[in-house]
């Protein structure tokens, strides 16, 4: 509002610049110092999870939960729900909008949320999930604790029953989740599924290298998602990026353990929505499997993933580095996920395989325009390696500029 006045007063060019430098700075510094949700607003309502029957301690609070958020959601001013410091048992929990209050409705976690580690308690596939919510901001210095170590023995792979997601966002426009620590999930720490301009940063997540399918960020029918300033170790993929994606960025992501930043499994459904425009820039990968994979189903239905960047990217003993896999699951039949424009640029550290670059594309749709500029990657195996770091490549064209450890493919 402030800004506002600035720019409509009568004052000299000059002076409304100098001020709007002096109120920008302000501002900053408020959001640096102490975040949106820290900040007092004195038009805005708490509603505190306590004042609605929560209790730290060992019963479920999730009805407990749910009216709180009824009563912030159905406020018709600025609202926040708050979860206070203190640990607190929730089973299922949907935060369900729209919302009446103006954008974004608040919600901040101080406390630690814990998840009961019984998955036959939970009918579908999370345990918190926001839907329907246009303008939606998840804070706060707290940790949400899936409890999946209790539950991680049950899990029967990818063909069973999907253990549920610590967070999801369902159907959520315009939507923010910082700060926050996820550990130990049953199923992915947060999925983000059929949502619109979402974006996580500042977060830290953990789970350890064995947990099984314990992906970091999952991604899936969104269009416009960032991702920056986060630590994800993890027993899964790091960020899955999966099918009817597109305007996804991802920017200084620390991953690892884990299974590295993937897009795919693509070409799992009839009629898959494409992937396009996906950039990964700033990211370090330590002691991942891998680093930046490209993965699609052998046997796949036709679609197609287009317009990928990976730029600037640091790989600290990474098993495969650079690979496209278009065999995922069947090595026999050939995917027809088309990939095209893939640009890998200034990809740079250390491989713990022979193999550092791996591009394994489809005989059907072989992968169009691929280009590497820039590669630096020295083996660090434990086999002795004659020849040094090499590369694969079948069934696509690829375009070498720059510097290239290992040396390209003829
Ligand atoms: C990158 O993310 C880390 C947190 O993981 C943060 O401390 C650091 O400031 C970020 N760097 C930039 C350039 O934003
Ligand atoms: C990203 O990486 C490049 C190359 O390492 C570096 O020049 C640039 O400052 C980095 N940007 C950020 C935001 O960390
Ligand atoms: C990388 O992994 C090693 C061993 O797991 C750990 O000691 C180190 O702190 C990690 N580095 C970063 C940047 O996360
Ligand atoms: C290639 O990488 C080197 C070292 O990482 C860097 O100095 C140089 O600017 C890069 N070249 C391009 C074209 O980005």
């Amino acid at each position: 509002m402030a800004m506002a006045i600035l720019f409509t007063g009568k004052s000299s060019a000059n002076a409304s610049l100098i001020l709007c430098i002096i109120a920008v700075s302000f501002v900053s510094m408020a959001l640096g110092r102490h975040g949106l949700a820290g900040r007092k607003d004195p038009d805005e309502k708490v509603f505190n999870v306590l004042r609605y029957g929560a209790h730290p301690g060992s019963e479920d609070n999730a009805l407990s939960f749910i009216r709180a958020w009824k009563a912030a959601c159905n406020y018709r001013g600025k609202a926040r729900l708050l979860v206070p410091k203190g640990t607190f048992l929730t089973g299922a929990t949907i935060f369900q909008g729209p919302c009446l209050g103006p954008a974004p409705i608040k919600v901040q976690i101080a406390g630690t949320l814990r998840a009961v580690p019984d998955p036959s308690m939970y009918e579908e596939d999370f345990w918190i999930s926001f839907e329907n919510i246009n303008g939606l901001l998840v804070t706060g210095t707290g940790t949400v604790d899936g409890q999946g170590n209790a539950v991680w023995k049950y899990n029967v792979g990818d063909g069973g029953a999907r253990f549920p997601s610590s967070i999801k966002f369902n159907h959520v426009v315009n939507g923010i989740i910082r700060q926050i620590t996820s550990v130990n999930p049953m199923g992915f720490h947060i999925s983000i599924v059929l949502s619109q301009n979402i974006r996580a940063k500042n977060l830290r997540i953990f789970a350890p290298a064995d947990s099984p399918n314990t992906d970091g960020i999952h991604i899936s029918q969104t269009n416009q998602v960032s991702v920056s300033n986060s630590v994800i170790g993890t027993g899964d993929d790091c960020i899955g990026i999966i099918r009817g994606c597109s305007d996804v960025r991802i920017r200084n992501v620390t991953c690892g353990p884990g299974h590295g930043i993937s897009i795919g499994s693509l070409g799992k459904y009839q009629d898959e929505e494409d992937v396009r425009g996906i950039t990964v820039k700033n990211c370090t990968l330590n002691n991942t499997d891998n680093g930046i994979r490209i993965k699609t189903f052998g046997g796949s239905p036709p679609s197609q993933a287009s317009g990928i960047l990976f730029q600037d990217i640091v790989m600290n003993r990474v098993k495969n580095p650079i690979i496209i896999d278009q065999f995922y699951g069947n090595k026999e039949s050939p995917s027809r996920v088309k990939l095209r424009d893939v640009r890998y640029h200034n990809i740079r550290g250390t491989s713990t395989s022979v193999v550092g670059v791996n591009i394994k594309c489809s005989h059907t749709v072989p992968c169009e325009r691929v280009s590497l500029s820039n590669i630096s990657l020295n083996y660090v195996g434990e086999k002795k390696s004659n020849h040094g770091i090499s590369s694969v490549c079948t069934n696509a064209k690829l375009n070498y500029a720059g510097f290239q450890l290992p040396s390209p493919c003829r």
